[in-house]
């Protein structure tokens, strides 16, 4: 008898349990955000709509799925904000167009204090920041009057989440900024504007940890990606670069009490046409921060200015404050397997600060040949190489 009824209470408990992972999984409601006004015409502003469907489904317990058909939908300045009841989804068939101008601001798209979520664009789903109306009169590196363009998307205070197959065009600053979030992958991320615009980054990482990018392909007119102080645990892989100013860290030191940057990994990448390959630049500068934990690693360079570089003289826009030798550390720097063509002679350049020399810089197995006349040649200072396996350029005595 006892045996008889523990396999009947048995046998509801895996009812039960069944009965309620089908629930789960039912759990899901789309959010259109046609049924909410929006409009794919071109024309209509679809900014409440948004916000609409937004709050519907951020107040949503289950997966609730903020739905952006195919289209061309303008939309104004906007924040998705958290946190939320479920997971949110935001799924865009169509296109975003921004205003060709609007005042100076942060971003257009921001998504701030959400756990869990997805932002996924599949074939169509674009962003569209029409820089090309802006970028102009606004180029902050030649124009002290300039007033900062925004960002196309930015990720504040974001965790556990993914971002996949998202175009991004003519963002009229950065494409993306990934702020102060933890555990964000992002895959098949394509980011466009033309090698002449300014400042239009592609992806910039400050304060987060733990962000991967995988697979994904980014030719602007300045960083692919950019790691800002702060950043841990950093995985860029298979990232086609260019063109634009190549994968940097940095710049490093430009502020007083800046967070250390520790661990990045950039592994099976294609850096073409760009300014720079694998960069970490610092300005002179007596704010102290520690950046260590590299490792650059099987990357083919097709054309590059300067493939591997760390610049602690780091000067823009001369002239400079050099009153002070940058004060950031850089330590544990693995350079792996990196073969291609360098457009300038010096291929390899490490100019290290004269009172924080680079520590612990291991090259292995390096290839890179000048395009043009004259052999590729390797310049340091303030630094001692470890060379392993082939090194051409020869390293630096
Ligand atoms: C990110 O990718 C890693 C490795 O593929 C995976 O283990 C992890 O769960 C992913 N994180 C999220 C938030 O999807
Ligand atoms: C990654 O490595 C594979 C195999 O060597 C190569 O075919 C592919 O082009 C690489 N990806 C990039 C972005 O370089």
């Amino acid at each position: 008898m006892a045996l008889q009824a523990s396999i009947i209470s048995l046998i509801f408990v895996l009812f039960i349990f069944f009965a309620s992972v089908t629930a789960v999984q039912h759990n899901l409601k789309i959010f259109d955000v046609r049924t909410y006004g929006a409009a794919g015409d071109g024309q209509k502003d679809n900014t409440q709509a948004f916000l609409l469907a937004w709050k519907d489904a951020c107040g949503f317990a289950g997966k609730a799925t903020v739905y952006v058909p195919v289209g061309i939908y303008m939309l104004g300045q906007m924040a998705f904000v958290g946190p939320c009841k479920g997971r949110p989804i935001v799924h865009l068939q169509g296109v975003l167009r921004a205003p060709s101008w609007f005042g100076p601001s942060d971003s257009w798209i921001t998504f701030r204090y959400i756990n869990k979520l997805v932002v996924k664009g599949g074939k169509t789903g674009t962003l569209d920041g029409q820089g090309q109306f802006a970028w102009k009169n606004n180029d902050c590196h030649s124009n002290s009057n300039c007033s900062p363009l925004p960002a196309t998307l930015r990720f504040e205070f974001v965790t556990n989440s993914r971002v996949h197959d998202i175009r991004s065009i003519n963002s009229k600053n950065s494409h993306i900024v990934i702020f102060g979030c933890k555990n964000v992958n992002m895959t098949n991320i394509r980011l466009t504007a033309p090698q002449d615009s300014p400042n239009t980054d592609g992806i910039k990482i400050g304060s987060s940890t733990n962000i991967k990018i995988v697979k994904s392909v980014i030719g602007t007119g300045d960083d692919c990606v950019a790691i800002l102080a702060g950043s841990r645990d950093i995985l860029i892989s298979k990232l086609f670069c260019g063109p634009g100013h190549g994968i940097s860290v940095g710049s490093l030191g430009g502020f007083p009490n800046e967070k250390n940057v520790a661990g990045l990994i950039v592994k099976n990448c294609t850096i073409s046409n760009a300014n720079n390959g694998v960069r970490i630049k610092t300005w002179e500068s007596p704010h102290h921060s520690i950046a260590s934990g590299f490792t650059f690693e099987d990357i083919f360079m097709n054309n590059v200015q300067n493939p591997i570089i760390i610049d602690q003289l780091y000067c823009p826009h001369p002239p400079c404050n050099d009153q002070y030798p940058s004060h950031v550390q850089i330590k544990d720097v693995l350079y792996k397997n990196i073969w291609g063509t360098s457009i300038t002679e010096v291929a390899v350049s490490l100019k290290c600060s004269s009172a924080f020399p680079c520590k612990n810089i291991v090259m292995k197995d390096i290839n890179l040949a000048h395009q043009g006349s004259g052999a590729a040649k390797s310049l340091c200072s303030h630094v001692d190489v470890l060379s392993f396996g082939k090194q051409s350029p020869p390293p630096c005595l």
